[in-house]
C-alpha cells in the first residue's frame, strides 16, 4: 500500500503536510514564496525548503493553496509540477517575471500566456515537439477576468519560453559576447510572429500539465522591454511582481469558487 506519510523526494512534502491542497501558485524565486502566501493568508505557514523548492501553505476562500517555488527553467519546474501532481494538485498558476519584446507593452504590465514557443528541452521529455504548449482555457479566462477586476493592464498571447536567459533570448552581454547563429535575429523574428515576451518556465509547465490532464496558466509581470535600452530597476521589479501576484491570487479565487475541475 502507498505510504501517504512518506515525504516526496525533492519537495520534502507529504500528503499529510499539504492538507489535501489541489491548487498551487508557482513563482520561480524561493524568496517570493512567503510574500505571495502572506498576500492571501496572513497565517500561512512554511512547510518545506530544500534546494530551490520552498513551499508555503495558506487558506484562500476556504481551500488550502500551496505556494511552491520552481527555481529557474524547465528541469526544476518539471520536478516541482510532477511532485505536486503526485500529491494531488490539479491546478497550477505560474507567477513570474518577463521581458517584453513588443514595443507597446509597458513596464509592470502583465502578460497572460495563452501558448508558448517550446524553446526548452524538458517539455520534449513529456511530449514530442509537435505537441502544443498551451495554457488551460479556464485558467486563462480566470486570469483575464482577474486582471480586469483588479485594473492591471494586461496582454494576452504567445510567449517564447527559453531554456536560457542569454543566447536563447538573444542577449549579447554574455561572457562569450556571442550568440550562436540559430538565435541571431531570433528576437526580431519572434516580434514579427507576434510573440509578446520571453520567460523560462511556461512551456514546460503547460506540456507537463496538459499531457497529464492537469490545468495550468501563467501570468508574468514585465520587468524589462527589450525594444528599449536601460537597466532593470528594483521598483519596477517590485511593481511587476505585485501586479502578477494580485492577478494570480484573484484568478485562483475564481477557480476555487467555480470548482468545476476535474470535469
Ligand atoms: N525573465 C526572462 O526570462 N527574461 C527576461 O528578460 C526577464 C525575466
Amino acid at each position: 500500500m502507498e505510504d501517504i506519510m512518506a515525504s516526496i523526494y525533492h519537495l520534502s512534502l507529504s500528503r499529510e503536510m499539504i492538507k489535501e491542497a489541489n491548487y498551487a501558485l508557482l513563482p520561480g524565486d524561493p524568496e517570493r514564496v512567503p510574500k505571495i502566501a502572506r498576500t492571501f493568508d496572513e497565517n500561512a505557514i512554511e512547510l518545506a525548503y530544500k534546494r530551490e523548492f520552498r513551499t508555503w501553505l495558506g487558506n484562500l476562500e476556504g481551500k488550502m493553496v500551496l505556494v511552491t517555488s520552481t527555481g529557474i527553467g524547465g528541469p526544476s519546474t518539471s520536478i516541482a509540477v510532477e511532485e505536486l501532481a503526485q500529491l494531488g494538485v490539479h491546478t497550477f498558476i505560474r507567477v513570474g517575471t518577463t521581458g517584453a519584446i513588443q514595443r507597446e507593452i509597458r513596464l509592470s504590465d502583465v502578460i497572460i500566456t495563452t501558448g508558448s514557443v517550446r524553446l526548452d528541452g524538458a517539455s520534449t521529455h513529456y511530449a514530442p515537439v509537435e505537441y502544443p504548449a498551451v495554457a488551460n482555457y479556464e485558467v486563462v479566462e480566470a486570469l483575464t477576468r482577474a486582471a480586469k477586476t483588479i485594473g492591471v493592464n494586461y496582454y494576452l498571447g504567445i510567449t517564447c519560453s527559453s531554456d536560457t536567459f542569454y543566447p536563447g533570448q538573444e542577449r549579447y552581454n554574455s561572457s562569450a559576447r556571442y550568440v550562436i547563429r540559430k538565435f541571431q535575429g531570433s528576437l526580431e523574428e519572434w516580434q514579427k510572429l507576434n510573440v509578446l515576451n520571453y520567460e523560462m518556465e511556461s512551456s514546460t509547465l503547460f506540456v507537463v500539465c496538459s499531457s497529464s490532464g492537469l490545468r495550468a496558466g501563467c501570468v508574468s509581470g514585465v520587468v524589462v522591454n527589450r525594444t528599449e535600452q536601460g537597466k532593470v530597476k528594483k521598483d519596477v521589479i517590485a511593481l511587476a511582481e505585485k501586479n502578477a501576484t494580485c492577478v494570480a491570487i484573484e484568478a485562483m479565487k475564481y477557480l476555487i469558487q467555480k470548482q468545476i475541475f476535474p470535469h
